[in-house]
């Protein structure tokens, strides 16, 4: 199949695939996006969370053929033209990136909760996380990321 999407903004088109691929696949592989990243491809460690149509998703278990006409957003469209999102921003500055491997599906899902919530409690922050896995930083790190971003970006 020919899959359309819009994604980070733009119209894509990707060739020849197979409806069964899985959404994540097609970023990395057809589209050039490769900042979600595939860690365990069943839905357990958040590295490949995106947008689907405004719904946080990981994008290892949506199918290509389920995808057709969304819009999507990846980590790569939360940058705006001046530089890093500040939630990019207070990954870097806080420590909260080692290997990086979670550090996409940590970003965005940091995101989708400060849309919802810009002010939330260390148990808000923990349950919103709670799907993504890191094996590197013990969390403590990410954590004040998320504190850090939610206190620049004030009360709603
Ligand atoms: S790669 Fe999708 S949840 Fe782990
Ligand atoms: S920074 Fe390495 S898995 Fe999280």
């Amino acid at each position: 199949m020919r899959l359309h999407c819009k994604i980070n903004g733009e119209n894509r088109e990707a060739e020849g695939v197979w409806e069964g691929e899985s959404l994540l696949y097609v970023l990395r592989e057809r589209l050039e996006l490769p900042g979600s990243k595939n860690a365990c491809e069943q839905g357990e460690c958040g590295s490949c969370s995106v947008y689907l149509d405004g719904s946080l998703v990981c994008s290892c278990l949506v199918l290509a053929g389920q995808a057709e006409g969304s819009e999507i957003v990846t980590v790569e469209g939360l940058a705006g033209e001046d530089g890093l999102h500040p939630v990019q921003e207070a990954f870097l500055e806080a420590g909260g990136v080692q290997c990086g491997f979670c550090t996409p599906g940590f970003i965005v899902a940091t995101h989708d909760l400060l849309q919802r919530n810009s002010q939330p409690s260390d148990a808000e922050i923990r349950e919103a996380l709670a799907g993504n896995l890191c094996r590197c930083t013990g969390y403590e790190k990410i954590l004040d990321a998320v504190r850090m971003a939610a206190g620049r970006a004030g009360p709603a």
